[in-house]
């Protein structure tokens, strides 16, 4: 880990404030990487960032550790001081004794932590004294954990809850899969099955070559096989139905289809209006809800990325897996039926429609497919073959969807579905 610039409490208050913005709201913790780091010299940025991430993968871990040795919960400034320092002690190279004083400073700073001084210390003392050993099973909550163990079965699931620990490399999609060696080359990066090229780079990526041409965007292995999955082309119309921020509307463009772009978010749709200006794209850009957008055009091929519990992504969001309700996955699976009947009405006869959630549970993926099929008796499946899969062959299921699940491609990737109709003629 990058040591911090001075006496790194600078950098440990963002590390701080970025736990606390990703908690506040859903994607929450990209709003505070772009608001919180901003003012710290290049060292504390990556101390911070680094730090945050590693609280908030071993999120679960530490919490049980606190438990066992907190016969009564601290008032929550405490506790979220004390996550903080476990995980410097067990899960980054900072000294112990850095980690313990620098925390002690922070609740110095703190009126509703001050008084709990001597708390955090001794805690924070009998952690470096007696390391617990952490518990792969509590990497995610219990209840999410069970869930995946009924969908998929306890070694499925409990291989996927490793990769919570893991820290993601970044994988990027390109304009033109014709420079692939050299970006590879300058990037230092793997080009998997399927094109995505994975960095082995680190840090500001802005600064990394082919950011400022365009050439490039950071975009997931799996997330990236939804659009290929269109085989759209020049000529062909293209609707990408809820875009923003817009990695797969890139990807519709870049293969010469006229693409329509459509979010009910104004303010995701900007940033996929830079990411059209940067890599010189074209697409129309639509603010509107699917639902009731006015506008009486069919497609070739259309895709739905619903929003969903995003359960999917914890390698990059972590804080995903203790913000998910189980109702609010019910809630959000009403939510994808109704839009997919949206989907349905704009693919022309004969046309595609690829759905796909970053979710891990079946409402959201599995049983969607099944609902839309049979409400919607002019769709069939248009199942989809192991070359088209990759990299995530292994995750093909027998009616020819993707269940993709994080551990399936080598190194880790992003839990999806993925599913593909074709309307009759
Ligand atoms: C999973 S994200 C899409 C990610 C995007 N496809 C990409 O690859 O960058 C889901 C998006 O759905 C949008 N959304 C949610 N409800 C919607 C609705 N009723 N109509 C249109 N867009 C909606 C959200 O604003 C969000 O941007």
């Amino acid at each position: 880990m990058i040591e911090p610039a001075s006496d790194g409490l600078k950098a440990r208050e963002a590390a701080f404030a970025l736990i606390e913005g990703a908690f506040a709201r859903r994607g929450g913790l990209d709003e505070a990487l772009d608001t919180t780091l901003v003012g710290l010299e290049g060292r504390d940025r990556a101390f911070a960032r680094n730090l945050a991430m590693a609280t908030l993968r071993r999120w679960g871990q530490i919490q049980r550790m606190l438990s066992e040795r907190l016969t009564s919960p601290p008032p929550e400034a405490v506790l979220a001081l004390l996550k903080l320092g476990v995980a410097q002690i067990l899960f980054t190279d900072v000294p112990d004794h850095a980690a313990v004083s620098t925390i002690l400073d922070m609740a110095q700073s703190r009126p509703a932590a001050r008084p709990f001084k001597g708390l955090i210390n001794a805690v924070l003392r009998g952690i470096v004294r007696t390391p617990p050993v952490p518990r792969e099973a509590d990497l995610a909550p219990d209840w999410l954990l069970t869930r995946w163990k009924a969908a998929y079965g306890d070694p499925e699931a409990l291989a996927m809850a490793a990769v919570i620990a893991q820290e993601p490399a970044t994988d990027l999609s390109l304009l033109d899969a014709a420079e692939a060696e050299a970006l590879a080359v300058a990037l230092e990066a793997e080009i998997l099955p399927g094109g995505t090229v994975r960095a082995g780079l680190r840090g500001d990526l802005a600064a990394w070559p082919g950011f400022e041409a365009g050439r490039w965007w950071v975009q997931d292995a799996a997330a990236a096989i939804p659009a290929r999955l269109l085989a759209t082309g020049p000529g062909q119309t293209a609707l990408d139905l809820c875009a923003a921020p817009g990695g797969k509307t890139l990807q519709l463009a870049a293969s010469g289809a006229i693409v329509t772009a459509l979010d009910r978010s104004g303010s995701r749709l900007k940033r996929l209006r830079d990411n059209l200006a940067r890599t010189n794209l074209a697409a129309e850009v639509i603010a509107e809800p699917a639902e009731t957008w006015p506008d009486g055009r069919v497609f070739d091929a259309v895709l739905l990325d619903a929003p969903c519990s995003a359960t999917g992504t914890f390698r990059r969001q972590p804080e995903v897996l203790w913000l998910a309700r189980p109702a609010e996955i019910a809630k959000l699976a009403g939510v994808q039926a109704r839009l997919l009947d949206a989907a349905a009405r704009r693919v022309k006869p004969g046309g595609r429609l690829v759905y796909c959630v970053c979710s891990l549970e079946p409402e959201e993926g599995e049983a969607q497919a099944a609902g839309f099929l049979s409400r919607r008796l002019d769709f069939r499946r248009s199942p989809i073959a192991p070359a088209e899969a990759s990299p995530a062959g292994r995750s093909l299921t027998p009616d020819g969807a993707l269940r993709i699940l994080p551990h399936h491609v080598e190194g880790g990737a992003d839990g999806f579905y993925i599913v593909r109709f074709e309307r009759t003629e």
